[in-house]
């Protein structure tokens, strides 16, 4: 049986996903392949539909989709539940399941590398999106400290009251002097290789960015002369996508990061 995936979002001229589930299908042995869908708002209903009528086995989702899509699950997983947005989308029998395989991609790049945050003094930078992941994560290996900055405090705000702790909140421009364990980059800033601003904290562990290119990000290259780890965040797309494959073909995928890494710095 030919498995058709495919992924959906705009725009996704610079996306990753196809190489990476092609890839995955070949090393599975299996029969199927993975397209790109850049639609609009407009076109989401109707391309949902067609991967219904087209018989599609699953179809990732990214920005700027990942809420929108709910609407259209029949079930979301508890995971899709606590970060209030789907990333994977499985077509069943019994209708479309929402997952999210991002908390399971965070995860796994943290624990690839040795990094933990029991105990530890950890600070989140940003609140939009891509820092929803990393609060399952922290609620099973609770940090001494968190904190949480971002440039729009209210966003922080919001995103501190998903915890039943109290987790503090603050602007970048406070964090001066201050030192952390382990600090974890989601904003967006870098994204284009612009340069990261310098908010003058230190790091004593790990710098840990979402963002994937270049190897060295902007904010990682900020603390590159430190003896400490720089993680970038190709391991979290890749065993974000490796989550999305075992839920639509029950393969336990075990990515070789040696043959990502090269595909995408070399
Ligand atoms: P994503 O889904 O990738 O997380 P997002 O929801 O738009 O995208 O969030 C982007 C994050 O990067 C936000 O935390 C944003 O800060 P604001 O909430 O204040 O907008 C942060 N961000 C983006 N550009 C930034 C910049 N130049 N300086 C500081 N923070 C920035």
């Amino acid at each position: 049986m030919y498995i058709n995936l495919g992924l959906i979002g705009s725009p996704l001229n610079h996306t990753f996903s196809p190489f990476i589930h092609n890839y995955f299908l070949y090393k599975s042995s299996l029969c199927g392949g993975y397209t790109c869908y850049d639609i609009s708002i407009e076109e989401l209903e109707e391309t949902i539909m067609m991967f219904q009528k087209f018989h599609f086995k699953g179809v990732n989702v990214t920005v700027p989709y990942k809420q929108e899509v709910m609407q259209f699950c029949s079930e979301l997983d508890i995971t899709a539940k606590s970060i209030g947005a789907v990333n994977t989308l499985h077509f069943t029998d019994n209708g479309i399941i929402g997952h999210n395989t991002d908390i399971f991609g965070f995860y796994m790049m943290l624990e690839t590398s040795g990094i933990n945050t029991l105990n530890k003094k950890v600070l989140l930078l940003g609140a939009g999106g891509a820092s929803r992941a990393v609060i399952p994560y922290l609620l099973m290996n609770k940090p001494e400290y968190f904190l949480i900055a971002n440039r729009t405090l209210e966003k922080a705000e919001d995103l501190s009251l998903l915890y039943e702790d109290d987790i503090d909140i603050c602007r970048p421009d406070d964090l001066q002097g201050l030192e952390f364990d382990i600090v974890i980059n989601t904003t967006s800033m870098g994204v284009n290789g612009e340069p990261y601003t310098d908010y003058g904290f230190k790091i004593k562990e790990a710098a840990v960015d979402m963002i994937y290119r270049p190897q060295m990000t902007s904010f990682l290259s900020l603390y590159s002369k430190d003896n400490i780890k720089l993680v970038n965040g190709l391991a979290m797309l890749i065993y974000q996508a490796a989550g999305s494959f075992n839920i639509w073909t029950g393969c336990d995928i075990i990515p070789d990061m040696e043959y990502f890494y090269k595909a995408v710095y070399k």
